[in-house]
């Protein structure tokens, strides 16, 4: 039993010299940017107050928000965790406990936080199929813009220690395993988690914790955009403004999401996603492999393999398997000499 069931991500924070620059490029992305108290704000167009957060600073990752779903629920957390809960002198008020994961980042945990009236989505346009034709006498005629960020979606999380990470994470705030990848049989490498809403569907995943080689760091934050052509018209306008792409469009597996990533200009890769899973809190989890990572349903291979010949996915997940079983048989070894 986990001390309180999180309601949602709530935010991403980072440091950026040049807040100016971050801001152009929040605005190609598609959220609405303000600035306020010396920070930079970027939100989507649910009623929440804030989903990315710049402070001014060398560039780095600061923390990952998470929202309780009372303020009850940040109550009972704090007492668990011995600390004091704050007032949230942000936009939207509210109250904050920050904690440290095993790994350093920062979680803030918040809630009570004023939400205005979530903006209208505009309607998806009927679409022609083999199968039924609703659009007559209408052609589609769309142009390049940004797109249109409606919320934040998931963090995805370098970990040290996977099961480290996974129990701090899940005792804390009761998050489900969707699916757990293994770069070979009982070589965990991390989970795709998602929150606990009992019966409510929830988002394939929140949070992914995933030990790959190589420092810990934010891989990428994801945001929700309207719909498929949202997405491709916003694909569009970055292009045009040469941002810098990451990696899309496609199709992922697990997830089932259709990706978009770019890099802000500080190199955070954020990603544009539409038409992504949702589960309740019976789905069970599935374990997948590493392979089921790097590939995709359609469109644009990961750019490791961009332009060149695929190693085979055997391959990485050998050698991914390898360096894991290594470094937990270190880790157990100096565990031990501890003892
Ligand atoms: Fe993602």
């Amino acid at each position: 039993m986990s001390v309180i069931r999180i309601e949602d991500i709530a935010h991403v924070r980072y440091a950026a010299p040049d807040l100016a620059a971050m801001r152009a490029f929040l605005d190609d992305f598609g959220m609405d940017t303000f600035e306020s108290g010396g920070r930079l704000y970027g939100k989507g167009s649910d009623g929440r107050p804030f989903v990315h957060v710049t402070e001014p600073g060398e560039p780095r990752f600061l923390a990952v928000g998470l929202r309780a779903e009372t303020l009850a629920d940040l109550e009972r957390l704090a007492e668990h965790e011995g600390r004091s809960l704050e007032d949230l002198a942000e936009p939207g008020g509210g109250k904050i406990l920050r904690l440290t994961d095993p790994d350093g980042y920062g979680v803030e945990v918040v809630a009570g936080q004023a939400k205005d009236n979530p903006g209208a989505c505009p309607a998806d346009l009927p679409r022609n199929s083999a199968a039924a034709r609703p659009r007559l006498r209408a052609p589609v005629r769309l142009d390049p813009a940004p797109s249109h960020v409606r919320r934040i979606g998931h963090a995805v999380l370098k970990v040290r220690d996977f099961r480290a990470s996974e129990k701090w994470y899940k005792d804390r705030f009761g998050f489900l395993t969707s699916d757990q990848v293994e770069a070979a049989e009982n070589v965990p490498l991390g989970a795709f988690m998602r929150c606990d809403r009992g019966s409510r569907p929830a988002d394939h995943h929140t949070l992914f914790l995933a030990q790959l080689p190589g420092e810990p760091g934010i891989l990428h934050a994801a945001f929700e955009v309207l719909n498929l052509d949202d997405l491709m018209l916003g694909h569009q306008h970055l292009k045009r403004k040469k941002r810098d792409a990451a990696w899309g469009v496609g199709r992922h597996i697990m997830g089932s999401q259709i990706f978009d990533y770019w890099r802000d200009p500080f190199g955070n890769e954020l990603e544009h996603w539409t038409d992504g899973d949702l589960f309740t809190a019976d789905d069970p989890p599935s374990i997948m492999p590493m392979r089921a990572l790097l590939d995709v349903q359609w469109g644009a291979p990961h750019p490791m393999f961009a332009g060149k010949l695929a190693p085979p996915p055997g391959l990485i997940s050998f050698i991914t398997a390898l360096q894991l079983r290594v470094k937990r048989l270190f880790q157990r070894t100096s565990k031990e000499s501890l003892a």
